[in-house]
């Protein structure tokens, strides 16, 4: 029964300081079965990317440059794991099954530009047959509107995978909002037949909930 989670890096690292990684590693390393962790790179991420273009870096190097932080917030907590997890962030979904077979939890980022770990998630967990992909995200869940942008945005308990293509693609387009799963996500789990969950993740607790298979107060996206 594998379970991919995905750490959202503002989730994980909302600022200096080390209580978040330690959080989940308690929460995580209680987990029995496979469990596979996608971290994000967060607020040093965007920092990192935002220099590299002042100094006129192409957006495929700040890809890659991205896909180096969310690799260093996987090292973390991989350090935080303390020996429950694969010691190294694989950098490909095949990397990542073979790791499995060590029987640890495995932690990686970002394989390729032109992307986030949303996608990445997505694809693992059509990669190793997950019976469960569950987003931890700065918001309790999927939203009708940007709850940070819209104080009246109207939540959502459930939603099929095309809706969520749909809603996905509506709030990308206004300016300024950002949807807690990413459109290529979305795309990636309405052709599969994953069923997954958005939850809040600032509450590590909640998130082992939703990888438990409970509600976390979150949004169910399936069929
Ligand atoms: P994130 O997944 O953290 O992106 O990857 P994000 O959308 O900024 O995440 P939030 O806002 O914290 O949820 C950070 C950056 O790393 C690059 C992208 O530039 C992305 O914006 N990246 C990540 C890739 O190019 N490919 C990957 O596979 C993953």
């Amino acid at each position: 029964m594998p379970t991919v989670v995905n750490i959202g890096g503002s989730v994980i690292a909302p600022s200096s300081g080390d209580e978040r990684f330690e959080e989940y590693a308690e929460a995580l390393s209680s987990v029995d079965g496979e469990l596979y962790v996608v971290v994000g790179g967060g607020g040093a991420a965007r920092d990192y990317i935002g220099i590299a273009r002042r100094l006129g870096a192409n957006e495929a190097v700040c890809d890659e440059i991205g896909i180096d932080v969310t690799r260093l917030n996987a090292r973390l907590l991989i350090s935080a794991l303390n020996g429950s997890a694969y010691p190294e962030p694989p950098s490909g979904y095949e990397d990542a099954k073979a790791a499995m077979a060590l029987g640890r939890i495995v932690v990686m980022g970002g394989v390729a530009p032109g992307q986030s770990t949303d996608a990445v998630s997505a694809v693992l967990a059509e990669y190793v047959d997950a019976d469960r992909l569950v987003f931890a995200t700065s918001v309790p869940g999927i939203f009708r509107e940007d709850p940070r942008v819209d104080d009246s945005a109207e939540f959502v308990d459930e939603i099929t995978p095309s809706e969520l293509v749909e809603l996905v693609m509506k709030i990308e387009l206004k300016a300024g909002s950002k949807s807690p799963v990413d459109p290529l996500a979305a795309k990636i789990i309405e052709r599969s037949r994953l069923s997954a969950r958005v939850v809040g993740g600032d509450e590590p607790g909640n998130v082992l909930e939703a990888i438990r298979g409970g509600a976390a107060g979150g949004t169910l996206i399936a069929r």
